[in-house]
């Protein structure tokens, strides 16, 4: 295969980032963008905007060369198109996903994988059935200084979790993305399932599967009941400790915190504000050193590296892990409704 040939399905801000990330690969070319929003279609992401990143939305982009389509479903057509990559709203994903993957595309799609039982029941037969390759953009097994510690962790560096919180708050996500969906309980899932899947997502990858969760969470800006901040705690069944929090309740111009501390047997792992650091409990402190990069370009460049050479793109996830995390963050979510600690149904 010469350049993988990418059609990318929406163009807001996970769109605009991906865009990006292709041009600059020069293993990839876009053949193919779909949006049902017209002034997308021509190239102004004027309207886009970012909860994280270096986003830069004055200039519109260079469509040239590159065939436009309203419907996602004509572009999964298009035989150009090698990569589907799914960067639409979470409501319209189990539908592409399915159709990509049964036109024999490989597919890229964003997280979370789907919003509830029918749409993940659809994923996981058209996922079992397919000869294609598919990834989910559950970033953050990809950020450089997370996967830097699941990496160590996984090696026996700093012994067993003792103790530990990962923590995601996000601005307030209503402007600039389109029909303000993010807010919309119904079409996002809330804060719990779009934002804090990561964190659920990245504890599921680095300590396996939780046997029960049990999460508090409340409603503050969105419509429809969604949950803008969930705080859970994940029943390992062994005295292990791990909290995570995560939420976009706060006003707009408050700053993005993602950040994790991980209190281990050996050495503290910290990611906050002081930076990516290792406290050793011999009173060193470690400044490891990290590609300055972010999850989007390490997963994107890496799938598309498999395409291109034909392996099978498992480093960073299977679908069975992503499935695992999808039910982890659903048991959380019936936490909340309950009230209660809720056990994990694989
Ligand atoms: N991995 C991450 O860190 C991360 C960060 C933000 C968003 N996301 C995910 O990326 C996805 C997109 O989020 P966003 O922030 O880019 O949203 P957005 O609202 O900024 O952009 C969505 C785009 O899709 C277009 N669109 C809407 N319906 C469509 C359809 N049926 N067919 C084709 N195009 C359609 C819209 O016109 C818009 O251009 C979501 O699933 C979200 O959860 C992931």
């Amino acid at each position: 295969m010469q350049k993988v040939r990418i059609g990318l399905i929406g163009l807001g801000f996970m769109g605009t980032t991906h865009f990006g990330i292709h041009k600059a690969n020069s293993d990839t070319e876009i053949v193919a963008l779909a949006d049902v929003d017209e002034a997308k279609r021509r190239g102004d992401i004027s309207s886009v905007s970012a909860n994280l990143g270096d986003l830069d939305s004055s200039k519109p982009l260079d469509l040239s060369g590159i065939h436009v389509y309203e419907s996602g479903f004509d572009l999964i057509r298009d035989p150009r198109v090698d990569v589907v990559d799914i960067c639409t709203p979470t409501e319209f994903h189990a539908d592409l996903i399915v159709a990509a993957l049964a036109a024999g595309k490989h597919v890229f799609s964003e997280k979370p994988l789907c919003r509830n039982e029918e749409e993940f029941a659809r994923i996981r037969k058209a996922v079992s059935e397919a000869k294609t390759f598919i990834n989910f953009g559950l970033c953050i097994r990809a950020w450089p200084e997370y996967e830097h510690f699941c990496a160590r962790y996984r090696e026996g560096d700093f012994g067993n979790v003792l103790s530990a919180t990962f923590r995601r708050l996000s601005p307030s996500v209503g402007d600039g993305h389109w029909e303000d969906w993010f807010l919309d309980g119904e079409r996002s899932g809330g804060a719990i399932l779009d934002l804090h899947t990561h964190d659920t997502d990245f504890i599921v990858h680095l300590l396996g599967r939780p046997r029960a969760v049990s999460s508090f969470g409340r409603c503050i800006v969105s419509r429809n009941n969604g949950i803008d901040h969930v705080i859970t705690v994940y029943d390992y069944g062994n005295g292990m400790l791990v909290e995570s929090e995560g939420g976009w309740g706060a006003p707009a111009s408050t700053p993005f915190e993602m950040s994790f501390q991980a209190i281990c047997e050996k050495a503290t792992v910290q990611f906050m504000s002081e930076g990516f650091k290792i406290y050793w409990n011999d009173g060193t402190v470690e400044t490891p050193k990290v590609e300055a990069t972010t999850g989007w370009h390490v997963e994107l460049r890496y799938f598309i590296d498999c395409v291109k050479n034909g392996i099978v793109p498992d480093k960073y996830q299977t679908p069975q892990s992503v499935f695992d995390s999808f039910h982890v963050v659903t048991a959380e979510r019936a936490s909340v409704r309950s009230g209660k600690s809720e056990i994990v149904h694989y």
